[in-house]
């Protein structure tokens, strides 16, 4: 058998996996729908709670079962004291390793850990939704020398997050730009760290172990990493003025522009545009505007690529945001995670009820039928 004669998917571009009821994503017109639903909409009229009740259960919450679900989310947040331990533990790593190291000691701690009933999946996503932003909080505090901040049974989801990591409450703008942020990371399809936790789950591992696959995965660059590499990219430019020579220079080396290009939007990433405006605000408020000022010169300078299909991601604006607040660069993917856990879950669920193992096949191009020498006769 010859290459001329098997499929190859490099990358597995353009191949359907499975069906999902989890969002809807048309790559050319910019359009993404969490279960139905537009992410625009979701972005200015919902709440990361009531997304997260969409996603999981498949329709918008009554206020009854919104209340229930905020109510578990809350009362979910605190983390065994071995996990604030570990966290001390493995401090000096990047915030990723932490968390992934963290997440998956706490499998140990779940009373369900084994159980994949639907029931029990939905019970440790929402577990593990709330008890992730403590873990990331938690690691901030401890690696600066600081007491972990103790989540509060009276803040959103969002604005307890910023609770922990700074140690004040936000006002009301923060916490909602925090919310927005987490929804629009929420789920989006097919995505290396959500297939990766496909595959784990396709093997009947738990969700905790999916879970830490899809950490592990959304760490490069390629992926969430990118949010990072995006603020350091805007350091070094360091002046709106300086944006076209630095495009030049690294597409001229054949390099790549952070925040830029994506596998499935030959559109602009629709995603992009709320965290884009509520940069700008939020530069303008605080009187920095010189890092969207940045941004906005390197979307100018990238403009002859839009004809190629290069566009802005979600990741471009939200370093810019979490820069603003005061949150290091080494925590921005740590808070991608933190908002993908319900897509995350929402994928291993889809998994488990129709499951098949995924496992595809390796064209193999090495030598065949080799002679075995003896140690003593290889030179
Ligand atoms: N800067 C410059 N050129 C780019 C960029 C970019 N950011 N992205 C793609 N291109 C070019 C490639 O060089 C390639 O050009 P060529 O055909 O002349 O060789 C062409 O566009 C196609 O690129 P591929 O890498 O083949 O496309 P693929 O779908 O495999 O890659 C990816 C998608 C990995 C996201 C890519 O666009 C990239 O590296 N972007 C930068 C990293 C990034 O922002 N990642 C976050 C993605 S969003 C997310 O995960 C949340």
């Amino acid at each position: 058998m010859s290459t001329r004669d098997v499929e190859l998917k490099r990358g597995l571009k353009d191949v359907y996996l499975d069906r999902t009821q989890a969002s809807f994503i048309d790559g050319g017109e910019g359009k993404l729908l969490y279960r139905g639903y537009n992410i625009h909409d979701l972005a200015e009229k919902s709440t990361f709670e009531e997304v997260v009740y969409l996603l999981l259960y498949g329709s918008l919450p009554t206020q009854p079962q919104l209340d229930e679900l905020d109510a578990t989310l809350r009362a979910s947040r605190a983390i065994p004291e071995e996990i604030y331990q570990i966290i001390e533990i493995t401090k000096a790593g990047h915030p990723m390793d932490v968390l992934r190291t963290a997440v998956s000691a706490l499998a140990s701690f779940d009373p369900e850990v084994e159980d994949n009933s639907p029931e029990a999946v939905l019970r440790k996503g929402l577990r593990l939704t709330s008890q992730t932003a403590t873990i990331i909080c938690a690691n901030h505090r401890i690696r600066q020398g600081k007491q972990p901040v103790a989540p509060s049974a009276t803040l959103s989801h969002s604005a307890n997050f910023l609770y922990m990591m700074r140690g004040e409450e936000p006002d009301d703008d923060e916490a909602k730009l925090m919310d927005v942020d987490f929804i629009l990371h929420a789920e989006h399809g097919a995505n290396a760290s959500a297939f990766a936790s496909r595959v784990t789950a396709s093997t009947l591992a738990d969700l905790h172990a999916a879970v830490v696959t899809g950490i592990g995965t959304l760490k490069g660059p390629l992926h969430g990493g990118a949010a990072e590499s995006v603020m350091a990219m805007a350091e070094e430019i360091g002046d709106p003025a300086e944006a076209k020579a630095y495009a030049k220079r690294v597409l001229d080396g054949h390099g790549r522009i952070m925040g830029f290009g994506h596998r499935v939007y030959r559109a602009e990433d629709p995603r992009a545009q709320h965290l884009r405006e509520r940069s700008k605000a939020l530069g303008e408020k605080l009187g920095q505007p010189k890092w969207i000022q940045i941004l906005d010169a390197l979307v100018e300078a990238m403009a002859p690529y839009r004809a190629k299909g290069i566009h802005v991601n979600v990741d471009f604006f939200a370093g810019s945001i979490y820069q603003l607040m005061g949150i290091p660069e080494d925590m921005f993917i740590p808070i991608f995670a933190l908002g993908r856990i319900p897509g995350w879950t929402l994928q291993v669920l889809e998994q488990y009820e129709n499951n098949i193992l995924i496992r595809p096949l390796l064209y193999y191009e090495g030598p065949m039928d080799l002679e075995y020498i003896p140690m003593e006769a290889r030179s």
